[in-house]
């Protein structure tokens, strides 16, 4: 028996016998509950992450605008154009690890006096700096998104850091206003978002949360909230997995007013030594992948458990500002560039990681998901002038829908996908009512052999007419390939029935369906 908590309802989910049997499938009933009092899904849980790592940005997102690739101030076009459609919320930059090692003003100025740079964690290899400041922010502004800058803590000073809130937000008159003016800038961009360090346990200084704190507060003393409506909103560097006690630490000595979120990274990784092919894996692979990946629903419930006993009034937010899947690199790429394939349990992945954060959008109010171009679990790959959108692009293309939009819970009890006698909730969902009266919800089965039904009485909600789109394949390990770019891409969703306001859904093995309601 497994407790299951779904925005403060928890459903006891008994995994074994119950639910009616339908063949091969099994049948269950998801219940709407009162959402009055529910919160709104904030669109920033749609976040991406892009690292100065392997071929993210160079040759991923930046290609000079030299390049015979058709693009803006040297981003490719293409990319943008995806990433626009995908209305992405927020974009993390330049680490990762990368962030401690990264001196801003190398970044900035004539590309001839910029001097290179060393990418110590990443393949070792050397950067000319020709990706910088300017180059990013004014990327944001194409992709209307907001940028979230990870700040040097590791190796930097207080003062560099400082000095690039001033350089990014001060209007006035300053040094670094100045600056900014005689790089060709004379408005500023407004950064709000600002990552104190990253994983400062480990690649961001292997700190004491103790003393990381102690340095959180010096840090933000100095980074002035100037021209920033409604303040910076800063973002200590969190837990890794179950380190609770991380997230202890910091909620106990940092001030509230000092402190907007709290991060958390948590890969879906089966075994660091050994993580596995990313296309040619087993049932076996795939169980533990997706044992790893349900482990997000128990780190969010006991890191907000720990944050609650704080900050009963929920003033300091959890930010997941790394999550996905991570395996071994492709088969013949740089080790150090992480540059992997992305199938249908990647799509798996995103849409529970998604439902999971959905659900619990009364603490997680931003995440990340690691990264966007030609990295781990990416949106977006590139080769040369090629570029194909994955699985996951399209799981997070359906999802927008729940952006800004309010939370219904759900509960339900879910039927078992069970492998070699251990069990997961084959059935995962979240649902959300938009502004116009649109409601949404996403459902993920994640058995590799079975489908499942579900079925959801939208009485309550006085939904008329329903639609649907569905993500689904042939086989787990299925792809999109730059010879086959639209293998794996969203179909109209007809298995169905809607009479008398009770929706009934079949999901096949390992899809995502999403279903729109209308009045
Ligand atoms: O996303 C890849 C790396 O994973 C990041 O640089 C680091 O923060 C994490 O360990």
């Amino acid at each position: 028996m497994k407790t299951l908590r779904f925005y403060g309802l928890t459903t006891l989910i008994l995994f074994l016998g119950h639910g009616v049997v339908i063949g091969q499938s099994k049948q269950s009933t998801i219940k709407i509950e009162d959402f009055d009092d529910a919160p709104i899904i904030s669109k920033h849980i749609y976040g991406h992450f892009a690292e100065h790592l392997g071929r993210c940005i160079y040759e991923g997102f930046y290609v000079g605008d030299n390049s015979m690739i058709p693009n803006t101030e040297g981003v490719r076009n293409d990319i943008i154009d995806a990433l626009k459609e995908l209305q992405i919320p927020n974009l993390r930059w330049p680490g990762g690890c990368f962030a401690d090692t990264y001196h801003w003003k190398d970044g900035i100025g004539p590309q001839e006096n910029r001097p290179t740079i060393v990418n110590t964690w990443w393949g070792g290899v050397t950067e000319d700096n020709s990706f910088g400041t300017h180059n990013f922010l004014n990327l944001c502004e194409v992709l209307d998104t907001e940028p979230y800058l990870s700040g040097n803590v590791g190796s930097g000073t207080v003062q560099e850091l400082a000095d690039w809130v001033q350089y990014t937000n001060f209007k006035g008159k300053s040094p670094m206003s100045d600056l900014r003016r005689e790089n060709g800038r004379d408005e500023p961009w407004t950064v709000k978002y600002w990552g104190i360090g990253n994983e400062a346990w480990g690649c961001g200084g292997n700190m004491r949360p103790e003393y990381y704190a102690d340095i959180y507060k010096k840090y933000v003393t100095f980074m002035s909230d100037a021209d920033v409506e409604g303040g910076l909103y800063k973002i200590a560097s969190g837990a890794s997995n179950d380190d609770y006690n991380w997230t202890e630490v910091l909620m106990k000595n940092i001030p509230k007013k000092m402190l907007q979120g709290v991060a958390l990274h948590h890969y879906s990784v089966i075994d660091w030594s050994a993580k596995g092919s990313d296309v040619d894996f087993t049932e076996d692979l795939y169980f533990k992948t997706m044992k790893e990946s349900w482990l997000m629903e128990e780190l969010i419930v006991k890191h907000t458990a720990i944050m609650d006993k704080y900050d009963k009034e929920k003033q300091v937010d959890l930010i997941v500002d790394e999550w996905g899947g991570w395996y071994e690199v492709a088969e013949g790429t740089n080790p150090g560039f992480l540059y992997q394939q992305n199938t249908m349990r990647d799509a798996m992945i995103a849409g529970m990681n998604l439902n999971i954060f959905n659900n619990h959008a009364d603490r997680v109010k931003m995440a990340n998901l690691a990264q966007t171009v030609n990295v781990l679990q990416a949106v977006i790959l590139t080769d040369k002038e090629k570029m194909i959108l994955t699985p996951t692009y399209h799981v997070m293309n359906m999802y927008k829908v729940h952006q800004d939009a309010k939370l219904i819970p759900l509960s339900f009890e879910s039927p078992k996908y069970t492998y070699e006698g251990e069990s997961l909730p084959a059935v995962n969902a979240s649902a959300s009512m938009d502004d116009s009266g649109k409601m949404h919800i996403s459902l993920v089965n994640i058995d590799a052999h079975n489908e499942n039904m579900v079925s959801i009485d939208l009485n309550a909600l006085g939904i008329r007419e329903v639609t649907g789109r569905i993500l689904a394949s042939d086989k787990l390990q299925d792809h999109n390939t730059f010879d086959n770019p639209n293998k794996i891409e969203p179909k109209d969703y007809k298995d169905f029935t809607f009479k008398k306001g009770v929706l009934e859904v079949e999901l096949p093995p390992f899809s995502v369906v999403v279903l729109e309601g209308i009045k």
